[in-house]
């Protein structure tokens, strides 16, 4: 078996060992930090269980997440009337970007208020209704589809941390790929709601306040970009892959953060030194497909496959190449060795890999 064939079944058997019975996938089973169920990263692995053929599994991960957002109605509700009278709103008055395996609480101090996780399992949720034989959504999904759109209507213009649990004081174009990724999905299966004209702000709003050389930045007032302004394309179509801006977009990530066939997350990282990371490479592979450079998109993909470890286990990121070499060793003092394996590194092969050997095969 070759090495890009064996990183398949193993990354097939990673995802499916790192789901609980209850639904929820841990991020990753070895790194003490990231032992919760994230809707973020579990969206986009319940997506590559879809494509698959796991679709009992993506099911499972979306009721869980279903049940999170309806156990938090409550809460929901009470913001809702804390932000009409006026009244002060704190961290945890917000839903959690991670949940234990149970479904409870983070109670650590995390940087909690991420909202980006939601719009993603709303897109997911409506992959999931595309590839099943369901005409119509679940109630208790309809439910937990409601209440979260609810949830986003009120907080989608505030600053909230970025997908990196960064940025807190800024609003991030990626985030809002997600959420517009979200509701365009979801809205056939919910007629009833009339969500256009709230999908239509949200765009407008992304590209009323591009940087003024005509990019995506990576926070609203931002120059810098980052690796998740992808994400604006692929897979949430906020714009077209070949759309000038995102053009431009790409090929900043491409001239600042692509380095020897991996991918930064932005210049300024330092997270275990700001290294190239495996989800990153995936998505610009992704993204060079989508684009006609096939051959390009397969370098970044075997750069991926050449990442896994003796048991074929792909790690969070590399630390060959960083932007601040002393900042690896900070980190393993305080956290341990970079999170391997990191279930969503190896949705993110997965789905790329059979992205690229699809259109491939069409190809020919
Ligand atoms: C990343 C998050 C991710 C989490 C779990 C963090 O380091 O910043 O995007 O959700 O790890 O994988």
């Amino acid at each position: 078996m070759d090495r890009r064939q064996k990183l398949r079944q193993r990354s097939e058997e990673i995802i499916l060992e790192n789901q609980t019975a209850g639904g929820a996938i841990l991020a990753c089973p070895s790194f003490s930090q990231y032992n919760y169920s994230w809707f973020r990263d579990g969206a986009f692995i319940a997506f590559a269980m879809i494509r698959i053929g796991k679709l009992d599994e993506a099911e499972r991960f979306l009721s869980w997440g279903n049940r999170v957002v309806i156990s938090s109605r409550g809460k929901i509700e009470a913001l809702e009337q804390k932000l009409d009278r006026g009244g002060e709103v704190q961290i945890r008055d917000f839903l959690g970007a991670r949940y234990t395996a149970e479904g409870e609480e983070d109670q650590t101090d995390w940087p909690n208020f991420q909202i980006d996780g939601y719009g993603t399992w709303l897109w997911c949720m409506a992959e999931y209704m595309m590839e099943s034989d369901l005409a119509e959504l679940p109630s208790e999904w309809r439910e937990g589809a409601e209440l979260s759109i609810k949830y986003l209507k009120m907080v989608w213009m505030m600053p909230n941390s970025d997908c990196w649990e960064e940025f807190p004081e800024e609003v991030h174009p990626a985030t809002l790929a997600c959420i517009y990724g979200g509701l365009k999905g979801i809205s056939p299966w919910l007629t009833g709601m009339k969500l256009e004209t709230f999908i239509q702000d949200v765009r407008n709003f992304v590209y009323g306040n591009l940087n003024e050389e005509g990019y995506f930045p990576k926070y609203i007032g931002s120059d810098l970009v980052d690796s998740s302004l992808l994400w604006i394309a692929l897979p949430f179509g906020l714009a077209d892959v070949n759309d000038p801006v995102m053009m431009k977009t790409a090929a900043l990530i491409e001239e600042q953060l692509l380095e020897e066939g991996g991918v930064k997350r932005y210049s300024e990282d330092s997270y275990y030194g700001g290294g190239q990371w495996i989800i990153h490479s995936c998505w610009l592979a992704w993204y060079y497909f989508e684009t006609g450079r096939e051959n390009e998109a397969d370098s970044l993909l075997e750069w991926v496959v050449r990442q896994q470890k003796e048991d074929g286990s792909l790690p969070e990121q590399t630390t060959d190449i960083t932007n601040e070499p002393p900042m690896v060793r900070v980190w393993e003092q305080r956290w341990g060795t970079i999170a391997t394996p990191l279930v969503w590194s190896h949705a993110m092969f997965l789905i790329v890999d059979q992205v690229c050997s699809k259109s491939r095969k069409a190809c020919h």
